[in-house]
């Protein structure tokens, strides 16, 4: 995957640059979907403890296309998938992960806060993620900070997605755009994906380009329909997050969004069933 003539400079551009790129995906598959994504945010994290093997299991189970998982890195460099920047919340540990090593961190229960029938959970590695993922489901990392704060992350992280051989099942996605751009400085061809808080359209889709990423993440309090509209232009697909009630994954994709994140991949997989598109 990658793209080709993808402009350096919108300097030039008036307001409707984004018909008149000369902007190409060079994909196996077409960039806007016909059907939009099911996105198992943190897994099936409404049914089970988040970003844990239970979760991801279930969104299998329950018809996801995409598990959405995020990574941090341990003082061993490990790579752990689990939100937060220390264990606090899911298993009451408030030292920050880069001080912990893997044995460490394996040694939490991450299942019991949520549910005693998941007594017994641990933090899995991103290794143990993709393992189960192979042939089953695709998988959307968020790589909750670059190098900044975890030296050598996305050389780490590259080297995991290339010894599981998952190059084309997987893809990586973050808010920091340092992070994003050390992935794309070291291989061109990824899939990466722009996590934004940015507002205006044209901003978006400046940074999109610029990064070369395969689609736009956004939260549905900042969609909006001409974001919509400019980013197909340009033939990017934009996932929304993070959509629970069935009310709003319809509102969501009558808008237009190409996928949803949502903690329930049952009731979105229930709701597109119901009204084929
Ligand atoms: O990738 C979308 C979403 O996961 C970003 O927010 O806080 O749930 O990681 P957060
Ligand atoms: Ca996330």
């Amino acid at each position: 995957m990658g793209l080709s003539s993808a402009p350096n400079s919108f300097d030039s551009l008036d307001d409707k640059w984004y018909i008149r790129l000369n902007y190409r995906y060079e994909r196996n598959e077409p960039a806007v979907k016909a059907r939009p994504l099911i996105i198992a945010h943190r897994g099936a994290s409404g049914h089970a403890p988040e970003n844990t093997m239970a979760a991801f299991r279930l969104a299998v189970e329950m018809g996801a296309d995409w598990i959405e998982l995020d990574i941090h890195q341990t003082a061993d460099g490990h790579l752990v998938v689990l939100h937060d920047f220390t264990l606090e919340r899911t298993a009451g540990d408030r030292r920050p992960i880069q001080t912990l090593t893997l044995k460490q961190i394996k040694k939490f229960d991450v299942g019991l806060w949520w549910d005693k029938a998941y007594r017994g959970a641990r933090v899995p590695t991103l290794d143990d993620v993709l393992t189960f993922a192979r042939n089953r489901i695709r998988v959307q990392i968020e790589l909750k900070r670059g190098s900044s704060l975890y030296p050598g992350i996305e050389v780490r992280l590259i080297e995991t997605i290339t010894r599981h051989e998952a190059e084309r099942w997987t893809a990586v996605s973050s808010f920091e755009i340092e992070g994003l751009k050390t992935l794309r400085r070291l291989d061109d061809k990824m899939s990466l994906g722009l996590l934004t808080r940015k507002t205006r359209p044209r901003e978006v889709l400046e940074e999109a380009v610029s990064l070369k990423v395969q689609s736009i993440h956004i939260s549905t309090r900042r969609l909006s329909k001409t974001l919509l509209t400019q980013a197909h232009s340009v033939g990017l697909p934009v996932y929304a997050y993070t959509v629970n009630r069935p009310s709003l994954m319809s509102r969501y994709l009558t808008m237009g969004a190409d996928g949803l994140f949502t903690n329930y991949p049952d009731r979105l997989h229930h709701l597109m069933n119901r009204h084929p598109s």
